[in-house]
């Protein structure tokens, strides 16, 4: 009975009853709806149009500020750097001498590797030719050579005498230039802080500070003091224009001796130039100096103003005492009151005094 009921054929019930849409007509509310529902749609789309292209405008914006930055920063770096090293020279930054033997070592220069430790807040400084500059007993010393000019000074109580070495170099020398028919003399070496400072006072009397300036160092200031320097022969203008004059120039660096105020480099010495002024810095600084062209400011990479001579002074604050006594001698205004005691009361006696010129031609 079973099995003949199963071979009987019987209709499927459809699941889902198909409704027949063709003529179907949405109501008004329907279409409405639609419409809105679509009208929605295009501006979610649009909205999100907007947000891509406001992001993609974003981060060209970013990446264009990014860029500009990174050429304003290497453009100004590079500038930043020059500051940094000018200012270096500037500071009058201070430093010290190595513990080594040198040079200048030899030339009585007291080097002392316990007034460095006094130093140390000031050690570590630079010239703008990336040179060591140290400082040690109120003396201050770049790539080992004791600089002495217009910013730098020695303390006024520094007398060491005519150094041994720049005398024995010299006497070489001046046999070497006898052997070549030259006679070469010292006409004035060593000075002491006392006897530059009447030297100087005379010129500013004489001539006022500011002509003063260009021949004579203010005391403290005078290459004279460190022993290492001599005047050779004539203090005469007219000296560049002799045979020693042009023998010295030609050899001193093979015995030690830079032309300490050449030609040409008035405004960065700070003197007019000098052809009998030679400074001892040892045979192989002094070739290395004269073969670069350069005079030692330039080569050292320091200045030679007295505008920064002040500020060395105050970082010289371990220094002696006798730092600030010379400090105080080299003060601007103290030298300015007597340029204009010149002008005013001394103008006369400068021209009745010029005659005597020849007695103090010592530079
Ligand atoms: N004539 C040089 C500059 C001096 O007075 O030391
Ligand atoms: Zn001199």
């Amino acid at each position: 009975m079973d099995s003949q009921n199963n071979n009987q054929p019987h209709e499927i019930e459809p699941i889902i009853e198909y409704e027949d849409c063709t003529d179907y007509v949405p109501s008004q509310e329907q279409v409405m709806y639609e419409r809105e529902i679509q009208m929605r749609m295009r501006e979610r789309r649009k909205a999100a149009e907007r947000r891509r292209v406001n992001r993609n405008r974003t981060i060209a914006l970013i990446l264009l500020l990014a860029i500009i930055f990174i050429i304003v920063k290497s453009c100004s770096g590079g500038s930043g750097n020059k500051d940094e090293s000018s200012s270096a020279a500037d500071s009058s930054s201070v430093s010290s001498v190595s513990s080594d033997s040198s040079k200048v070592a030899e030339a009585n220069i007291n080097k002392t590797d316990s007034s460095k430790s006094s130093d140390s807040s000031t050690s570590g400084n630079v010239s703008t030719t990336g040179k060591k500059i140290e400082q040690i007993n109120g003396m201050t010393f770049v790539d080992d050579v004791l600089i002495v000019n217009k910013t730098y000074s020695l303390p006024s109580d520094y007398d060491p005498g005519t150094s041994a070495a720049a005398q024995n170099a010299f006497d070489e020398m001046a046999a070497a230039a006898m052997n070549d028919g030259i006679y070469l003399f010292v006409n004035s070496g060593y000075r002491s802080y006392q006897e530059q400072e009447t030297l100087y006072n005379n010129y500013a009397w004489q001539r006022g500070t500011d002509e003063a300036d260009k021949v004579s160092s203010r005391p403290g200031h005078s290459e004279h003091q460190t022993g290492l320097t001599f005047d050779v022969n004539s203090t005469e203008f007219s000296f560049g224009d002799t045979q020693e004059a042009k023998w010295l120039a030609a050899h001193c660096a093979e015995y030690g001796f830079i032309i300490r105020y050449p030609q040409g480099k008035e405004d960065i010495t700070g003197y007019s130039y000098e052809p009998w002024h030679i400074r001892y810095l040892g045979v192989e600084k002094a070739k290395e100096v004269a073969d670069s062209g350069l005079c030692l400011e330039e080569y050292l990479g320091v200045t030679s103003d007295y505008k920064y001579a002040e500020d060395m002074n105050e970082n010289t604050s371990t220094a002696s005492s006798a730092v600030s006594s010379a400090a105080d001698n080299t003060d601007t205004n103290y030298y300015a009151d007597y340029n204009t005691d010149y002008n005013t009361d001394y103008n006369t006696d400068y021209n009745n005094y010029n005659t005597d010129y020849t007695d103090y031609t010592q530079y």
